[in-house]
C-alpha cells in the first residue's frame, strides 16, 4: 500500500506515541515525512514479527502493542534525523578553544579532572571532534588528567557507526585538512578511520532523552562539565524540552555548561541557568548554589597547556544577536509559518544571494499552500545556485501539484542528473538528513509512473 493512503486519525495517532515516547514532535505539517518513513518502519517490524508488510497495519500493531526496547530501536533508526559532521559550527569550536577550555582548565587545575557529555551524539562526529581539541588542548589527558567523554543517542544504528568509527569524506565537510591526516587512517579511496587512541577517549551509550533515567551514578551521568546537545531539541515540544532541560540542569556541576545549537538557544527558559554570549555561540551556565565549592585557587599564573591561542576575555554579544534566517529555520520546524517567513523576508533582506533563504521561504510557501509563490523562490534558488538538488525536488512536486507534468518531469530529470553526481550515502543538504541514493530511487520511481 502507499504510504499515503494512511489515514489522518492513524498519522495523528501516531505522532503522538512518537512524541511520548522518543519526545519527536511531528505536528501537521510533517506528517508528510512520518507517512514516508514508514515503510522503512514497516519493512523492518514485519520481519521480526512476521506481520504483512504493510504501513498501515503496522502503525495500527505499534498502537495495540506494548513496544519494546527493539520496536523503539526500529523506529528510532527511521525516523531520527542523523545529520552531523565534524567541527560543526565553526564559532562554537572558536568558543571552546579560545574560552571556555582555558578557563575550565584553569578552575580543574587541582582536580585534573573534566566530564564532558555530548547528548543525541549521532553517529559519533561531534564527540570525536570534542576528543581532538581535548588532545590538542590537554596533552596530558589519560596521564596526570582525566578527561571524560560520554556519547549518547537514542538511535542504536548510529551508535554502531559511532563506535566503529568509519567515515566518508562527507563528515569532514567543515574539517580542516591536517585534522584528518593527524587524526584518522585513510582505508581506502572511500574510508577513513578514526585513531585508536581517539577512539578510546570517548564511551558511547544509548540513552533517551526523554526516559527519565538521569541524572545518574549508575550511568556516570552526574556532574558534567559541559553538556552538549545541539541540533537534538528542535524535533521537541516546548514541554519535552523543558523537562530535558531540568534534567540537563540536575547533571550539571556547578558552574557547569550546556550548549545548544543557536536556533534551539531561545527555547532555554531556566531560573538556574544564565546565558553567556559568546560570538556566534550562547552558552548556559549553571548558577553556583551558594553553599558549593568555590571555584579552586589557581596554582599557576599562565595556566592554559597549549601553546598557542591566548585565551581571550569573555565579550559580551547582544542576547538577540541571533540570525534572522536561524529564527525563520526553527519557526518553520515548528509549524509557526507566519512568524518564520517574517525572519526569513528580513534574513534575505540582509543577504539576498544566499540560496538556502530563498529555498526556507519556498519551503514555508508551500507548507502555506502558496504554490505560485513558492515557485518564484524555488526559480531564484536556483538561479543563485543551479546545484541546489532539493530546490529542483520541490520544484518538480510542485509543478506536478499543479498538472503541469512536463515541466515536472524536467525538474524531477535534473534533480536525478545533480544525485548521479553523488555518492549513495551524501546526506542532502537542507533535506533533513535524507541520503542522496534514496531521493534518487524516489524521483526514479516518479520519472518512470510519469512516462
Ligand atoms: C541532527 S542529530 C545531531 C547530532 C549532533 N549533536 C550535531 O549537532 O551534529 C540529532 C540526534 O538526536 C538523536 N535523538 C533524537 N531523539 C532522541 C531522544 N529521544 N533521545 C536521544 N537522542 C535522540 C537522533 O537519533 C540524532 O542522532
Amino acid at each position: 500500500m502507499a504510504p499515503n493512503i494512511i489515514p489522518d486519525n492513524l498519522i495523528s495517532r501516531l505522532s503522538e506515541l512518537v512524541n511520548t515516547k522518543m519526545g519527536l514532535h511531528f505536528p501537521e505539517n510533517r506528517w508528510k515525512d512520518l507517512r514516508r518513513n514508514m515503510t522503512g518502519v514497516a519493512q523492518d517490524i514485519a520481519r521480526i514479527h512476521k506481520i504483512e508488510n504493510n504501513p498501515v497495519i503496522c502503525i495500527e500493531w505499534l498502537l495495540t502493542t506494548p513496544l519494546t526496547k527493539a520496536h523503539l530501536d526500529i523506529l528510532a533508526k527511521h525516523l531520527t534525523i542523523g545529520e552531523t559532521y565534524f567541527f560543526r559550527d565553526k564559532s562554537l569550536f572558536q568558543a571552546l578553544r579560545q574560552n571556555i577550555f582555558p578557563e575550565l582548565i584553569r578552575l580543574r587545575q587541582k582536580k585534573k579532572c573534566i566530564r564532558i557529555w555530548s547528548a543525541g551524539c549521532s553517529s559519533g562526529e561531534e564527540p570525536y571532534s570534542l576528543a581532538i581539541l581535548v588532545d590538542q588542548m590537554i596533552p596530558a589527558h589519560g596521564k596526570d588528567w582525566k578527561v571524560a567523554i560520554l556519547a549518547t543517542d537514542i538511535n542504536a544504528t548510529c551508535l554502531e557507526k559511532a563506535e566503529k568509527g568509519v567515515y566518508t569524506k562527507w563528515s569532514f565537510r567543515n574539517t580542516p585538512a591536517w585534522t584528518k591526516e593527524k587524526y584518522f587512517k585513510k582505508r581506502d579511496e572511500k574510508y577513513f578511520e578514526i585513531s585508536p587512541a581517539l577512539k578510546k577517549m570517548v564511551r558511547f551509550s544509548q540513552l533517551n532523552l526523554v526516559e527519565n533515567t538521569y541524572p545518574s551514578e549508575f550511568s556516570h551521568i552526574r556532574d558534567m562539565d559541559i553538556i552538549f546537545c545541539r541540533n537534538v531539541l528542535m524535533y521537541f515540544k516546548p514541554e519535552v524540552r523543558e523537562e530535558i532541560i531540568e534534567r540537563f540542569f540536575q547533571s550539571l556541576t556547578d558552574r557547569g555548561l550546556l550548549i545548544f545549537s543557536p536556533s534551539e538557544s531561545p527555547c532555554v527558559r531556566h531560573s538556574g541557568l544564565c546565558p553567556l554570549y559568546l560570538p556566534g555561540t550562547t552558552f548556559y551556565r549553571k548558577i553556583e548554589a551558594e553553599s558549593n565549592v568555590k571555584p579552586e585557587p589557581d596554582p599557576d599564573p599562565n595556566p592554559n597547556p597549549n601553546p598557542n591561542p591566548e585565551p581571550e576575555p569573555v565579550k559580551p554579544v547582544k542576547p538577540d544577536s541571533q540570525p534572522p534566517y536561524l529564527k525563520a529555520l526553527t519557526l518553520a520546524n515548528i509549524g509557526r509559518l507566519e512568524e518564520a517567513e517574517t525572519f526569513c523576508r528580513q534574513a534575505i533582506q540582509q543577504e539576498k544571494l544566499r540560496s538556502e533563504h530563498h529555498y526556507l521561504l519556498a519551503t514555508i510557501y508551500h507548507e502555506q499552500n502558496r504554490l505560485r509563490e513558492s515557485v518564484k523562490s524555488l526559480t531564484h534558488t536556483i538561479y543563485l545556485d543551479p546545484e541546489f538538488v532539493m530546490a529542483y525536488f520541490l520544484l518538480g512536486n510542485l509543478r506536478q501539484k499543479q498538472g503541469r507534468l512536463t515541466e515536472a518531469d524536467k525538474h524531477f530529470r535534473n534533480t536525478r542528473s545533480l544525485l548521479l553526481d553523488m555518492k549513495a550515502e551524501d546526506i542532502l543538504p537542507h533535506s533533513e538528513g535524507m541520503a542522496a541514493g534514496n531521493l534518487l530511487k524516489m524521483v526514479q520511481s516518479m520519472i518512470s509512473k510519469m512516462a
